[in-house]
């Protein structure tokens, strides 16, 4: 049987992680959650007093990451996720996690990835690809009513749906692995789907090729 490697993709906030976790567990295969490791990365650089602007220092850090220790919760945070974007624009930063990233979608079984280039870089053969979106303001209220439910009171929908503009534009508007559908993903737009309908849909595109 061919391996069924799934490449999920999508701006911030589209809620990719919950659906890849759960398309994950339904089919029995191992996730990855890219955007781990570019946050992983971002946090080290932070930690180490490295510029993040600076791209060859970046890849250096990029290059030494342990990339077993990618559990701390804090990496999740959205303050984690600006910086991620800033040093994902680094071409030695992407190339550096490229290695890891193929070698886990190919595992024998598959595997399902999420992130902004799975699709178009890292498992361009991937057996589905779904490019999840929904309208920059939905994105903006899930993130702010997700942020206030964890307890944050300095949260401002305003000010989140700024920073979910802005790092659209880096994501899509960087030369390297740019945020972009690839020609053959079924987008998937989860503005008007509550969690359980999105999974519907995203289960009903992978049955159509098994
Ligand atoms: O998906 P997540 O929000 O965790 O990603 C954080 C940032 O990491 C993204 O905004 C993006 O700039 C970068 N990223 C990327 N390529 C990936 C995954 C994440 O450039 N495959």
């Amino acid at each position: 049987t061919v391996p069924l490697t799934i490449a999920i993709d999508g701006p911030a906030a589209a809620g990719k992680g919950t659906l890849a976790k759960r398309v994950a567990s339904h089919y029995q295969l191992p996730y990855l959650d890219t955007g781990l490791l570019y946050r992983a990365v971002g946090r080290q650089v932070a930690k180490a007093g490295v510029d993040p602007d600076d791209a060859e220092a970046a890849g250096a850090v990029a290059r030494d990451l342990d990339v077993g220790h990618l559990t701390d919760p804090t990496l999740r945070g959205h303050e984690a996720g600006e910086l991620a974007s800033r040093i994902a624009v680094h071409a030695p930063v992407r190339e550096a996690l490229v290695r890891f990233q193929r070698t886990f979608a190919a595992s024998p079984e598959g595997a399902v990835l999420d992130g902004r280039d799975i699709g178009t870089v890292i498992c361009p053969n991937a057996r589905v690809k779904i490019f999840v979106t929904a309208s920059a303001e939905v994105r903006a209220r899930r993130r702010t009513d997700e942020l206030v439910s964890h307890g944050r009171t300095d949260i401002d929908y305003a000010r989140i749906l700024a920073e979910v503009k802005s790092r659209d534009a880096r994501d899509a508007g960087r030369t390297m692995a740019p945020l972009k559908p690839a020609e053959d993903a079924h987008l998937l737009d989860t503005s008007e789907l509550d969690i359980a309908s999105a999974f519907r849909a995203a289960c009903a595109i992978v049955d159509r090729v098994l």
